[in-house]
């Protein structure tokens, strides 16, 4: 006891440390508006139309625990939060001019890329089936059942039937896992076509064995199989940027089964995504330096062609959140959990420097000054997540922060409209860091379970936050409260409280500071 209440004080201060290290509601506000100002390839809006439900709108995201189908109803008081989602589905649709004779067709002009425009395809979904077109008169169910017909009838295919991500020829990239196989499963769940939903397996299933390099500890290559460099050229190196596509578009697929009514049906097929998106984590973080952010290419060090990435590092960070939430794997926690801390660590003005003169830029700016940035947001309270707030707050410059620009841009990022090379103001990039505060809020809401994985596998335990095995077990929450499992209510409030979970084992430690100590039975 008198053990566990030293390692409460060792996690006090390790804890306030880490606390820092997050975003407020005011630099995600900021975060969303540069997001909002500058999408516009049709993965970038179907991204960020997906980053805001998974944020903003949880109960509308494929990640909801209220299921799938959504609500056919949106609330009144949810109506402003999920406007700039139905604008999105609206601009495009109305864009296509529908008429009783128009056939398949994506629904944006995808540039060459055939997957891209699909990406956007579940926000139309959600407009359609949320009765949006009564009040604008648009046909957001055409819409949606043309781009369907489109991608299954029209791309071209490998001759195992993978659908082409370029129209002008075969072609696979990593990319096309996020935006073709989750609308295919949303549009199944939807309109309770379950063959489509095996579909949207059967299509990453394809891809993993086109892309997946066993010669570099199954990291998956970028882009395969064209013909037609003119076109577009292939790409084998293992962008680490597609291998957050692969992981996250597996992860959504999975979500959307789960939380259907099919979800039994569809019990194997979740089985194997599960394992696909753990070789992904398994893979890309054997790669990752000291650093915690990845480079440009995981497996490439720094060279002079050669930068970290903070955009695939946010983006392969939230799936290892929602790993942990849908799939209860924690394993690759506490690698997220360093990639997370480097992401929004403080600025310092010199370690900022070594990062660029590694990364090889000198335009990166220097954000004023290096005051903590917990004490600089308008929340005050270091236990501050961003959460509920409104995508159309108004915003505040960030600052203080290693990795974002004052005007809110995560940096070094890649160019993503040409990957191979350093650029700045990636709109991708901000969606991901959406998509890392969401996960990680969710996880946080549910008490951080597996935040000590490591630790606990090594005990031979690997229960999350709950339990080691030969060892005698103290959860620690701090600032939290501990809740009875199964119960809406707390029973124990405290500031600092432990609980010796052999005596209790029925509670967690709900809130932003649980953690877990464990102390040798024999001492
Ligand atoms: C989400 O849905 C549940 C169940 O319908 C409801 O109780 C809850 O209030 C909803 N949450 C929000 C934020 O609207
Ligand atoms: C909307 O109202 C529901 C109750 O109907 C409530 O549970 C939910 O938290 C509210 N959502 C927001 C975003 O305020
Ligand atoms: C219907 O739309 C198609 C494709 O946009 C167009 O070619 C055709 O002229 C339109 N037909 C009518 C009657 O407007
Ligand atoms: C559109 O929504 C309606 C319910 O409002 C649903 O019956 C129909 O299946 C939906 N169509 C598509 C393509 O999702
Ligand atoms: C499911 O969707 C596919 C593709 O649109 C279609 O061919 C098939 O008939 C649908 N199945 C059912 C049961 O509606
Ligand atoms: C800044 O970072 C460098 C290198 O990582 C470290 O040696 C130094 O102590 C840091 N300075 C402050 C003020 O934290």
């Amino acid at each position: 006891m008198y053990g566990s209440l030293a390692g409460a004080a060792v996690a006090a201060t390790l804890m306030s440390r880490v606390s820092a290290q997050a975003l407020s509601v005011a630099d995600i506000n900021t975060v969303t508006q540069r997001l909002a100002e500058s999408a516009q390839q049709s993965w970038e809006l179907g991204t960020r139309a997906q980053s805001l439900l998974d944020l903003y709108i949880p109960n509308f995201s494929v990640f909801s625990s209220t299921g799938l189908p959504p609500p056919s109803s949106v609330p009144s008081n949810t109506t402003s939060a999920i406007a700039p989602v139905f604008s999105i589905a609206r601009n495009v649709v109305s864009a296509l001019k529908l008429n009783t004779t128009s056939g398949p067709t994506a629904l944006v002009n995808g540039d060459g890329a055939a997957g891209d425009p699909a990406s956007l395809g579940v926000a139309v979904l959600l407009a359609n089936w949320t009765g949006q077109g009564s009040g604008d008169g648009l046909d957001f169910a055409k819409a949606a059942q043309n781009q369907l017909e489109y991608t299954l009838n029209v791309v071209p295919r490998t001759s195992d039937g993978a659908i082409s991500h370029r129209a002008a020829q075969v072609q696979l990239w990593s990319d096309s896992v996020f935006m073709v196989p989750p609308f295919l499963a949303y549009y199944g769940v939807l309109t309770g076509n379950t063959t489509l939903m095996n579909e949207a397996y059967n299509q990453i299933k394809l891809y993993r064995n086109y892309l997946r390099d066993t010669s570099a500890k199954n990291l998956w290559k970028h882009i395969v199989l064209g013909t037609d460099a003119q076109d577009s050229p292939n790409d084998e190196g293992h962008w680490s940027t597609g291998n957050g596509w692969a992981a996250a578009g597996m992860l959504r697929v999975i979500a959307t089964m789960k939380n259907s009514p099919y979800s039994k049906t569809f019990s194997s097929q979740q089985k194997d995504l599960a394992s696909w998106v753990k070789e992904i984590h398994t893979a890309m973080f054997a790669n990752i330096d000291s650093t915690n952010i990845f480079t440009n290419y995981a497996d490439e060090p720094i060279s002079s062609s050669m930068f970290y990435d903070t955009a695939s590092t946010a983006f392969i960070a939230s799936t290892v959140y929602r790993a942990a939430l849908l799939l209860d794997d924690h394993s690759h926690l506490p690698n997220a959990e360093k990639c997370r801390q480097a992401l929004f660590a403080p600025s310092n003005s010199s370690s900022k420097s070594a990062l660029v003169r590694r990364a090889g830029s000198s335009s990166a700016p220097s954000p004023s000054g290096s005051a903590d940035h917990s004490s600089s947001g308008s929340s005050g309270s270091p236990s501050s997540t961003a959460p509920l707030a409104s995508p159309s707050a108004t915003t505040a410059p960030l600052s203080g922060l290693l990795h974002f620009t004052d005007d809110g841009w995560l940096t070094p990022v890649v160019n993503p409209h040409q990957f191979g090379v350093e650029g700045q103001n990636s709109p991708e990039g901000e969606g991901f860091v959406l998509e890392l505060q969401a996960a990680y809020n969710e996880w946080v809401a549910e008490g951080s379970p597996g935040k000590n994985a490591a630790r606990e596998n090594r005990a031979g335990g690997g229960m999350g936050c709950r339990m080691c095995c030969g060892w005698r077990p103290f959860d620690i929450c701090l600032m939290g409260m501990f809740k009875k499992v199964k119960d809406e209510y707390p029973r124990i409030r405290n500031d600092l409280a432990t609980i010796d979970l052999r005596r209790l084992p029925s509670f967690i430690c709900m809130g932003h500071y649980c953690t877990n100590y464990c102390t040798n039975c024999n001492l």
